[in-house]
């Protein structure tokens, strides 16, 4: 049955237009791209700097305003780069400098923004720094840049506190002394090989400084700052007895509370602590000797949003991930809540909200919303889980999209998603890369589902991945049915829905643009606002909502149907964007 709405609209204002809005990350369209597995250069089946550059055509195309690009520094490759061992130099597996200097160039003569992730929580145990510690003494200078300390119980053969690792077991090894003699511990909040450093030590903040300025000098626009709420510590690192899961599992099933957080957050004494502020305090100045407004943007699992404002006030950084947005499940009270819940606490400090669905460390958006209850959040799908609905999932998920990029603020979007990509939730345990797997107890299957190299031509091997074919995850047969070559020009294909929701997000300035619901289109299974002039109607219920007469549609995911009373109809789990004549 069709709901018909009222003609007449009711609104509620909940976010101006900001006219004034002129740095370019208040509005951009950030496009992440994972280097392992965007495009494979070099025929070694992991993806390089080359291979970003030979796509780029792909994402100037799109009509992207920026990447942000996933480590590629010197790593061991532990935790995918997230261990980083040389913070001033590309990884041999991704290209040299020379190649990162050749892709920024092309990036920016295209119009393309580049941002790169820095990692400053810790450094990967083959940093030069972890190295002179291992070899010096108990209290030097050596290991006054981590977190050593000594252990607890007889012979010191307890870990210091009870902190676990985000990614399992505990978040403490203990080291031998170059004597022989079991020795220390130090702390690592993720796996044994990133030990965390200690930003109470100057050294350690004038470091990144000068890291921030290298890459600075070499034209970057910003960085994404990895952890950017865990630097700093309780001091005397006191026992907490919940969980240091940054991802909190208490999402599922919920739908949001009165500030828009979705879950309990991560309040322990390794979380959110103050002095992370000073730290992007300093970091604004050394951004703001430069020109170009270059940006910050913190990676920060923070709740409720009021808190993760706090990262954004005008001296601090410049966005933050809403990942309240990205956790919260397929239901129109809970996204409206969230919406509204975004725009308040980053109006109240000055920033833009920022908006994303997918990103490397979590299930693709286009499986997560084909749940049996659409939008939980495992951490990985294996072949013994439940499966979800492809197509549903595919359909929800272009929905959604519409549905973010309909609203103000910047929006992030991560590699393959524009081509509808689902997370591959059959790869073979045997391959997985992510220590969540096994750091779990293989209770977790982890990220590796999310990181499976693109797919660029159907009929090529490794389906146009990288010359020979090879890809370092195996990609699932589906993804023959989602490569970029077969969508290309299709109309109503997802890369052509995502191209053309771009175009006119960015011609009707939508992103600094305005948010009021529009009360008499609301209901139950109906986000309905209006941005400018262009009314959003996103459906996820299972029944057509009939358009105002005189609505001329821009975009959408679905193409509408027209009713037979003549009205267009927003088909069932579907967003269309309309002007009213
Ligand atoms: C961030 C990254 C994730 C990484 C972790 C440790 O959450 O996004 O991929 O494993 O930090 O660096």
């Amino acid at each position: 049955m069709t709901t018909v709405m009222p003609s007449s609209t009711s609104t509620t204002l909940v976010h101006p237009a900001s006219e004034q809005a002129a740095e370019w990350w208040r509005t951009a369209v950030i496009y992440q791209v994972y280097p392992r597995s965007f495009a494979d250069a070099s025929g070694d089946g992991i993806g390089d700097l080359p291979g970003i550059t030979s796509r780029l055509p792909h994402l100037e195309r799109l009509g992207v305003d920026a990447v942000w690009l996933s480590p590629f520094y010197r790593s061991p490759q532990h935790d995918a780069g997230y261990d980083v061992a040389d913070y001033r130099d590309v990884d041999p597996l991704f290209g040299t400098l020379a190649d990162f200097d050749a892709m920024l160039a092309d990036a920016h003569a295209r119009g393309i923004r580049v941002i790169v992730d820095l990692v400053p929580n810790h450094t990967s145990s083959e940093h030069a720094w972890f190295r002179a510690a291992l070899a010096a003494a108990p209290g030097s200078a050596e290991r006054g840049r981590y977190l050593f300390r000594d252990g607890r119980g007889p012979g010191g053969d307890e870990p210091p506190n009870n902190w676990t690792s985000v990614f399992g077991g505990p978040a403490w090894t203990r080291v031998v002394e170059p004597d022989g003699t079991p020795g220390q511990w130090y702390l690592h909040l993720f796996d044994t090989t990133q030990p965390d450093l200690d930003w109470t030590n100057p050294e350690v903040h004038a470091e990144f400084e000068s890291v921030l300025r290298f890459w600075l000098d070499r034209g970057v626009d910003g960085f994404r700052v990895d952890v950017a709420h865990g630097m700093v510590k309780a001091p005397g690192l006191p026992d907490w007895a919940g969980t240091s899961a940054m991802i909190d599992g208490a999402h599922e099933g919920e739908t949001g509370s009165e500030d828009g957080s979705t879950g309990a957050g991560n309040r322990g004494p390794m979380w959110d602590q103050e002095g992370v502020h000073d730290i992007y305090r300093a970091w604004h100045r050394v951004l703001a000797e430069y020109d170009g407004d270059r940006c910050l943007v913190a990676e920060a699992w923070v709740e409720p949003l009021s808190r993760l404002a706090r990262y954004v006030r005008p001296d601090e950084m410049h966005q933050a991930f809403n990942f309240s947005f990205l956790t919260t499940l397929w239901d129109a009270p809970a996204l409206r809540e969230v919406v509204t819940a975004s725009l308040g606490a980053s109006d109240a400090v000055g920033a833009p909200t920022t908006w994303v669905l997918s990103n490397h460390d979590v299930v693709r958006h286009a499986s997560r919303l084909g749940l049996e209850v659409p939008g939980t959040k495992p951490n990985g799908i294996g072949v013994g889980d439940p499966q979800p609905d492809e197509e549903l999932g595919l359909r929800r998920a272009r929905a959604a999209t519409l549905l973010m990029l309909g609203l103000p603020g910047s929006a992030y979007l991560y590699q393959g998603e524009e081509l509808g990509l689902p997370e591959h939730t059959t790869l073979d345990d045997a391959e997985r890369e992510d220590p969540t797997w096994w750091r779990s107890g293989h209770t977790e299957r982890g990220r590796d589902g999310c990181r499976v190299p693109l797919p660029w031509a159907a009929g090529a091997p490794g389906y146009g991945f990288s010359p020979t074919g090879a890809t370092w995850l195996t990609q699932p047969a589906s993804f023959a049915r989602y490569a970029a070559d077969v969508q290309e020009g299709v109309e109503g294909s997802t890369v052509e829905t995502y191209r053309a929701a771009l175009a006119v997000r960015r011609e009707l300035a939508l992103g600094s643009g305005s948010l009021a619901w529009d009360e008499s289109l609301t209901g139950p299974d109906v986000v309905a606002f209006t941005n400018r002039d262009v009314l959003v109607v996103a459906n996820l219920g299972p029944d057509p909502v009939a358009l105002p007469q005189g609505a001329e549609v821009v975009a959408s995911s679905v193409a509408p149907a027209t009713a037979g009373t003549g009205r267009l109809e927003v088909p069932a789990e579907a967003t269309v964007w309309a002007r009213l004549a």
